[in-house]
């Protein structure tokens, strides 16, 4: 089967990776991809969020899976538009419809669906303009720190941390009263902090049954030893140390069970990967964030590690069949590094020509693109996230200093990674 997989980043790499060796993959493309995609796969000069210039290529090659990658095409209703077209009813689209891809949509929908199917999480009340005042008394009160986020989307930067009750309330103004992330602020999440580790766990569901993938933790702080500003993710480690066999459990019972049978008591339309942001406090699970698609760079560590064929996986999932596949997990510790421009998450520049990827890599190493491009023959950075190395181990240390030692032969300008991934374990 011929197969589609919009996206450009690291994740996509390793999707595209586990996708092509799959016995039912003929042609993979990749749209738009990016320098590493182009190696395993057909790269396609498309938009994403592009619908109509997609379901033209998906028509003219034949395309029988879509996989979306990122969330944007899904918030804006890309499964919504194959499933109404008549002429794309034989095509197979991972990923929910917009209604459903509002649990990562919008903070106010998620915390309702969860308040609806007693899903643990922080408390929270939703404010926008009409009941502003009554926000501000309720900050007033609110124990500190206190988290404010922005119902929409806002490019991982809306959700703001704050423990002074009067920066907390002139954060609050600017988010409503004068759109500081635009029109993803006019609504505000207030809820309260909790305090523990992170962690992602994933599953692939069709609205009513599950699988569950590897779990992963990403290292999301730009300098080591967790400091500096938030990024899309430095690096990542799966499985996760402190997620034991009880914890996980208690993550199942609590968290997934009931999330997939809300998704099916609300009949969602819902074929496609759940990300749970989770946290643990204590012993126990809260959901911090939902997102409607794989987490980057987790997938650099969790399409490693898992131990089946994605592409019956997905088709299982558009066809009901889920519980009748088996899904194992490589027994290997896999952890990824990821190598950033100089300067991000700030202002950086691109198009540096990249070398030393012609380097032979260690057979348990695997090198994922994330923003690289090809400028006359020459691979250049085209991010702030650029590339980076998963390495398989017998410890989070053993992976992590082969990911290391592979990096060390690549450079561009301005090259920069985190040397401590994996740390605390
Ligand atoms: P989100 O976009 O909801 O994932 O939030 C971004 C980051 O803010 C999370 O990864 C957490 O590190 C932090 N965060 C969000 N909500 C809370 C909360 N209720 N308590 C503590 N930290 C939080
Ligand atoms: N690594 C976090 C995310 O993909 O949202």
């Amino acid at each position: 089967m011929n197969i589609l997989l919009l996206g450009s980043g690291g994740r996509e790499h390793a999707l595209a990776w586990k996708l092509v060796q799959s016995t039912h993959c003929d042609q993979l493309f990749i749209a738009p991809g990016n320098a590493g995609t182009a190696s395993v796969g057909t790269n396609v000069a498309l938009s994403p969020t592009d619908f109509p210039a997609i379901k033209d290529f998906v028509l003219t090659n034949a395309v029988g899976l879509v996989v979306v990658g990122p969330e944007e095409p899904l918030v804006k209703g890309i499964t919504d538009f194959f499933r109404k077209d008549e002429n794309l009813q034989q095509v197979v689209v991972i990923g929910p419809s917009q209604y459903a891809a509002q649990l990562e949509g919008s903070k106010a929908f998620a915390k309702q669906f969860m308040e609806r199917h007693n899903i643990p999480t922080a408390a929270y009340r939703e404010f926008d303009a009409s009941n502003y005042e009554e926000g501000v008394e309720y900050l007033k009160q609110h124990a500190l720190p206190v988290v404010l986020k922005a119902d929409g989307l806002a490019a991982g930067k809306g959700v703001l941390i704050l423990d002074n009750t009067a920066e907390a309330i002139a954060e609050f103004e600017q988010m409503i009263k004068q759109s500081k992330f635009g029109d993803a602020s006019k609504k505000v999440v207030v809820e309260a902090f909790l305090s523990g580790i992170e962690l992602s766990v994933f599953a692939l569901t069709d609205g009513k049954s599950y699988v569950i993938l590897p779990e992963a933790k990403d290292y999301k702080r730009i300098g080591e030893g967790d400091t500096g500003l938030n990024t899309g993710g430095m690096g990542a480690v799966s499985p996760v140390p402190f997620a034991d066999a009880s914890f996980m459990q208690k993550v199942e019972e609590q968290i997934i069970r009931p999330t997939i049978k809300g998704l099916e008591q609300e009949k969602f339309d819902y074929t496609g990967f759940v990300f749970f942001g989770l946290i643990k406090v204590g012993n126990d699970p809260f959901v911090i964030e939902y997102n409607c698609r794989m987490g980057d760079p987790e997938t650099e560590v969790v399409m490693p590690r898992l131990d089946a064929d994605l592409v019956e996986l997905l088709l299982a999932a558009d066809n009901g069949t889920l519980l009748q596949l088996q899904v194992d997990q490589d027994p290997r510790v896999a952890c990824t590094v990821m190598a950033v421009s100089g300067g991000y998450p700030g202002s950086y520049n691109k198009d540096i020509p990249i070398s030393g990827l012609d380097t032979q890599l260690p057979s348990d190493s695997l090198l994922f693109h994330a923003g690289t491009g090809i400028k006359n023959g020459q691979v250049v950075t085209a991010g702030g996230r650029v590339l980076c190395v998963t390495s398989y181990g017998t410890s989070v240390q053993d992976a992590v200093s082969k990911s290391r030692k592979a990096l060390e032969n690549i450079s561009y300008e301005g090259i920069y990674y985190r040397k401590d991934i994996g740390y605390e374990f």
